[in-house]
């Protein structure tokens, strides 16, 4: 399986998050039915629109590297130290709220309150190899939403698509995670979508792009910054961009990565080339 090596890094890395006194049977007596809720809510809004497999990824990646994770990317009021879905003005880039807020109000339907809003984003993330394939992994329960936010901390810590590998190193050590894990980690943009703004300098200004692919991206996004395409242009294992396997990396090697961010991985003359080398790996076609 393609995707195996992937698997395998993601569950580590994302378990290293995890407390202590996390566990996995944490809401088996208070709320026995929470995970399956959760699971049944976030499959049928994936049902109803693939991408959201995507944007429900993103959200608890976003909000686990603002404050650690705690469900402060859903809280908006400048009272409670601002709206992190605004960062870098941003508004409208994360997708996927009403989606928690239905599968918050759906659990709550069963068991009341006891089941905490970041616990749900990090169930619903992982949970949709029905729709989309890929791996899924056991997730810690017991974590505690906060009641801030941080919108300055969102603007800090969360990397943006123009940086190089030295900034990307730089934003996910200061989070804990070393080369292996963020090259593993970005391996999530093989679905979903980005719009125009974020990579448009890349195809037409940078050199170490596919030009075949260039060319492409050029037709659908002169303007409006808007444009959505495909952050994995996903041909070379299966014709589906919305597909979570390991295509991202292997279309990396033939100069396909849609963000800046995402091919400097790849560039022969990034320090010590290890991004290279773990792409390589994780790329293999088995
Ligand atoms: C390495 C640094 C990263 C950068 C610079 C980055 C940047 C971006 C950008 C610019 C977009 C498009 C947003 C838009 O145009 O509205 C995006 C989308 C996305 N990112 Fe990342 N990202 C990074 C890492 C990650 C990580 C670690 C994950 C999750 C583990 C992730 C998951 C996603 C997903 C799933 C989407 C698509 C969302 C959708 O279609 O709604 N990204 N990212
Ligand atoms: C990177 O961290 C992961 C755990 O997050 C660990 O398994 C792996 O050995 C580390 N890799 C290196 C090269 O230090
Ligand atoms: C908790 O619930 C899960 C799922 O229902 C079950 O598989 C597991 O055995 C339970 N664990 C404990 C310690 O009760
Ligand atoms: C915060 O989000 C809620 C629910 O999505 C919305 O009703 C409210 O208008 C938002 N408030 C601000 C200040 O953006
Ligand atoms: C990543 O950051 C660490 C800690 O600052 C540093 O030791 C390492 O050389 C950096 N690696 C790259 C490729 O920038
Ligand atoms: C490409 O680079 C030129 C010169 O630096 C700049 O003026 C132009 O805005 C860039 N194009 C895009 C789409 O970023
Ligand atoms: C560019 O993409 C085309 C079409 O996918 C592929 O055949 C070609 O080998 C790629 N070129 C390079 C330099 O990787
Ligand atoms: C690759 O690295 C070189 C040297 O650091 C740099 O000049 C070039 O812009 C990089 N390419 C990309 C696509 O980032």
């Amino acid at each position: 399986m393609a995707s195996s090596s992937l698997s395998v890094v993601l569950i580590l890395c994302l378990a290293a998050a995890a407390l202590a006194q996390l566990s996995t049977t944490f809401y088996n007596k208070s709320c026995p039915l929470a995970l399956e809720k959760i699971q049944n809510s976030a499959a049928t809004a994936v049902k109803n629109d693939r991408r959201m497999a995507a944007s429900l990824l993103r959200m608890h990646f976003h909000d686990c590297f603002v404050q650690g994770c705690d469900a402060s990317v859903l809280l908006n009021e400048t009272s409670v130290g601002g709206n992190e879905r605004g960062a870098f003005g941003k508004v409208g880039s994360l997708r996927g709220f009403e989606v928690i807020e239905q599968i918050k109000k759906d659990v709550e339907a069963v068991c009341g309150p006891v089941v905490s809003c970041v616990d749900i984003l990090a169930v619903a993330a992982p949970n949709n190899r029905a729709c989309v394939g890929g791996p899924s992994w056991e997730v810690k329960l017991g974590r505690r939403d906060s009641t801030t936010a941080s919108v300055t901390q969102a603007n800090q810590n969360l990397p943006v698509p123009f940086l190089g590998v030295a900034g990307l190193n730089a934003s996910f050590v200061s989070k804990g995670f070393n080369l292996t894990d963020m090259v593993a980690l970005s391996g999530a943009h093989t679905i979903g979508r980005a719009q125009c703004q974020n990579f448009r300098g890349r195809h037409y200004n940078e050199s170490n792009i596919n030009t075949t692919y260039a060319t492409k991206l050029k037709l659908n996004c002169p303007s409006p910054a808007t444009n959505l395409a495909p952050l994995d242009d996903d041909t070379a294992v299966a014709p589906n961009p919305e597909l979570f396997n390991n295509d991202y990396f292997i279309n990396l090697q033939s100069k396909k990565g849609l963000l800046h961010s995402d091919q400097v991985l790849y560039n022969a003359t990034a320090a010590g080339c290890a991004t290279k080398d773990i792409i390589k790996s994780l790329g293999r076609l088995l």
